[in-house]
């Protein structure tokens, strides 16, 4: 029987991956984490529904040029199964009217070695997004005996999961900042919440965004799940809107990441980089002033980009100036068009998930 899972961080060469859809996908109702993330100018704060077929059409044109590129770099290539994300759904603690998406699955899956993790997230649309995912799991069960398929602790999402009227219609982004600066996030700690975008993966060390996403009670318990591993708790004070650390910090190969020059890592976070000689670099600007339409993500996803190998990186095509970037810092790099994808949850490296990579669990920060 083959070893089919097998990823511990986001740069060694990539081997098999799991690429979202965008079938079915949903805006979903306001519920209490997902209203404190919709920036208060979005057009889509208020509107919930299915999303237009034509963008869904185009949002899957889009995946289906990265899964091309993909498989002619000999990577294999995975789908999840979409469920009906129109279905309302209930547990004990809360109902909800609809589910979001397959996409992306960054959110849902994290990869540490031979194990696969469900994510705990804080949304309550997505309390069942796993499911789409199931049908790969029991695959991969099947075929390698190493495969440690596991779900982490489900949150009960009930009223005390969140601090409500925490965000207003009226607070500025100054005061956005300020809640960020003091680590004042939506979520309570009543249990550990966390969304897999959250957790950069290097090897021996964990890097997680404590933001309005990911809580400090799931940075404890990653660290107790994890014992062999070091987590770190990172916070970057200029985002008003911390969520996912994928347009924020992101590694290229060992030594080299690049960093969103608006959300800096604070300097005493840094130490462990520099005392290790990483270079963090400032990202490139985007290449556009907005996202695309009915989108919930900056226009930072420029960023957002999926490293091959520690030479090869896919880059959205129209980010020219990321390119020009990469390619200066050495990178051989693969446009991509995908920007239509974005609405559904992401960028390059959000509509992926690692299953595997070459390489074992080296230590960065000795
Ligand atoms: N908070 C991020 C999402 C990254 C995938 C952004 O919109 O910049």
């Amino acid at each position: 029987m083959a070893k089919i899972v097998n990823s511990w961080n986001d740069w060694d060469p990539l081997k098999r991956v799991i690429v979202g859809r965008c079938d079915n996908s949903m805006i979903p109702p306001e519920e209490p984490a997902t209203s404190e993330k919709v920036p208060v100018d979005s057009e889509m704060r208020g509107m919930w529904g299915l999303r237009p077929l034509a963008t869904v059409e185009r949002g899957n044109e889009c995946l289906e040029n990265l899964v091309k590129i993909l498989e002619s770099r000999g990577v294999q290539v995975d789908r999840p199964t979409p469920l009906q994300w129109n279905q309302a759904i209930g547990t004990p603690d809360f109902r909800n009217d609809s589910m979001m998406t397959c996409m992306p699955p960054r959110d849902i899956l994290l990869t540490v070695g031979n194990e696969i993790m469900a994510s705990a997230n804080s949304f309550r649309c997505r309390y069942f997004e796993y499911l789409a995912y199931w049908p790969l799991m029991k695959q991969y069960f099947d075929e390698d005996p190493e495969f440690k398929w596991t779900q982490a602790p489900r949150p009960r999402l009930t009223d005390a999961s969140y601090k409500h009227n925490y965000y207003d219609e009226k607070i500025s982004l100054e005061e956005r900042l300020v809640r960020t600066a003091n680590k004042d996030f939506v979520t309570t700690e009543v249990e550990p919440m966390w969304d897999a975008a959250d957790v950069m993966r290097m090897g021996r060390d964990l890097f997680i965004q404590h933001g309005l996403t990911t809580n400090r009670t799931a940075m404890e318990w990653f660290q107790r799940y994890y014992p062999e591993l070091r987590v770190h708790a990172v916070n970057f004070p200029g985002d008003p809107y911390p969520i996912h650390i994928d347009a924020t910090f992101v590694p290229l190969r060992p030594g080299l990441i690049i960093n969103n020059p608006v959300r800096q890592l604070p300097e005493e976070q840094r130490a462990i980089f520099e005392a290790n000689d990483w270079q963090i670099v400032d990202a490139a600007q985007p290449a556009h002033d907005e996202p695309p339409a009915l989108c919930y993500s900056s226009v930072w996803l420029s960023m957002n980009c999926l490293v091959l190998d520690p030479k090869t990186v896919i880059v959205e095509a129209s980010e020219v100036y990321q390119q020009e970037q990469m390619d200066k810092l050495g990178m051989n790099v693969i446009p991509c068009d995908l920007r239509d994808a974005y609405p559904f949850g992401g960028g390059l490296h959000c509509s992926t998930a690692d299953v595997y990579r070459e390489g074992g669990c080296e230590d960065y920060f000795p």
